[in-house]
């Protein structure tokens, strides 16, 4: 009997006539076995289910509604007419390489203008290896493929970006939850959570600068301190810096020295980072800046999920950066997302109830909305979304998937304006839900 053909076999078992009990059982547990094993996923996609806030997004199909909910870049901030120049001026060799599979850790002319760009940043590349990604999510993956066995414990922050969450998950990780402060994680619960997990985590992963959802910045402290409780065990940090140069205020920058600019004696640091934020997503490419034995891993890992990263992408970006565009055009999106951040703090101030608080982003995508515990961001949702008007609730963001006091309001994608009309919008449901 195929195993193909449900419908069939069900009409079998309702039409044969037994002789005895034992043969209809027989028959019956195996066509029950042929219908539970009909297509035999992995554990790890077996669990995977639709999230209420994608089942509430499919309700916010109304032309015009605002979203506060993206994570990307506006549409009308992509340098178009540079990529035209570059895509012009390319030579007929230099077109041909775009098109062809490249090296797997990424093109050598690629490779060396990105280390350019980010020993600017302080970063050791020297004393590191670089790996091309297909974006930094591809980074994440890889690196939770290194490390993660099914059921190994990681550290990550509540709330956490939920790409990051989802690659954790996918490898079946047992996440360990750090709440996050104004400055960064509470180091202290980082210490009872380092003394109480056993067998000990894999793995920290956090977001420095420009949170996702957040918002906020790591302090210089803080990272002084994960480094100290991280280095006397021996666990490496996976340090997610996609949003880096997206700083409203340059007095910012020394606060935002990295992890691994000072990569410090006994702690392996796995950098990240994207073209997503200073490019574009479309483009699909990321990296990753890691220590000689990581990368020697990484690099198969790699090698067996796409075999090298868009050579078209990276013949691009390589001309993005040794043109030198990359520096004036990351200069000039920095100004328009303050101005929309600065919209959304104004409009956030003039309209939300005493009882939601946040912290001012100083960079970045995203506002990040507390509201009494208790509240329920779904229902606020609800609300918003007949007003015409979506962002994401907390939950999304919670590596335990319980937490819904919170709302992630992103400004990247929406002009002034904009922000101006659908913050009140979002004031009014939370009113109307949470009370006056
Ligand atoms: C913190 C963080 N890391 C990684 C990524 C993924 O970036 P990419 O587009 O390069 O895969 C994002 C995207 O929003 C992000 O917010």
């Amino acid at each position: 009997m195929s195993r193909f053909h449900i419908q069939d076999s069900r009409f079998k078992i309702q039409n044969l006539r037994f002789k005895s009990t034992q043969i209809c059982n027989y028959q019956l547990s195996s066509v029950n076995y042929q219908l539970s094993t009909m297509t035999r996923f992995s554990n790890s996609v077996t669990n995977l289910r639709s999230s209420e806030i994608r089942d509430l997004m499919s309700l916010a199909t109304a032309p015009d509604i605002i979203s506060f909910a993206g994570g990307m870049p506006g549409n009308e901030l992509f340098p178009l007419e540079t990529i035209d120049r570059i895509y012009q001026s390319l030579t007929e060799k230099e077109k041909q390489t775009a098109l062809q599979y490249g090296p797997t850790t990424g093109l050598p002319s690629l490779m060396e203008s990105l280390s350019g760009y980010l020993e600017k940043k302080g970063l050791p590349v020297k004393s590191n290896r670089l790996i091309i990604t297909t974006g930094a999510l591809q980074a994440i993956h890889i690196l939770a493929k290194a490390f993660i066995n099914p059921g190994d414990p990681i550290l990550v922050e509540t709330p956490s970006f939920i790409g990051a969450l989802s690659a954790f998950r996918a490898y079946e990780a047992n996440l360990i939850s750090i709440p996050l402060k104004e400055d960064g994680m509470d180091t202290e619960e980082l210490k009872k959570k380092l003394n109480s997990t056993l067998p000990a985590p894999k793995f920290l992963y956090y977001t420095p600068n420009f949170h996702n959802p957040a918002g906020i910045i790591y302090s210089r402290k803080v990272k002084q301190e994960i480094v100290v409780l991280l280095k006397e065990r021996d666990i490496p940090i996976i340090e997610d810096d996609v949003y880096n140069d997206l700083y409203f205020y340059e007095e910012d920058l020394p606060e935002m020295q990295l992890i691994k600019a000072e990569d410090p004696k006994g702690v392996d640091v796995c950098y990240t980072g994207s073209f997503s934020k200073i490019l574009g997503p479309g483009l699909r490419l990321g990296w990753m800046l890691v220590p000689e034995e990581i990368y020697r891993k990484c690099e198969l890992i790699k090698q067996s999920i796409d075999a090298c990263s868009p050579s078209i992408s990276q013949v691009i970006a390589d001309k993005f950066i040794r043109q030198g565009d990359v520096y004036r055009y990351t200069a000039s999106v920095r100004q328009e997302y303050k101005k929309r951040g600065l919209a959304m703090i104004e409009a956030l101030k003039a309209s939300l109830p005493d009882y939601v608080s946040f912290e001012k982003p100083r960079g970045g995508f995203y506002t990040w909305l507390q509201l009494p515990e208790g509240s329920d961001a779904a229902a606020i949702l609800k609300k918003s979304i007949e007003k015409g008007v979506v962002f994401v609730t907390g939950k999304t963001f919670d590596p335990d998937g319980i937490q819904n006091n919170f709302m992630r309001v992103s400004f990247c994608n929406t002009d002034v304006e904009t922000i101006r009309r659908g913050v009140p919008l979002i004031a009014e449901a939370i009113k109307e839900v949470c009370g006056p």
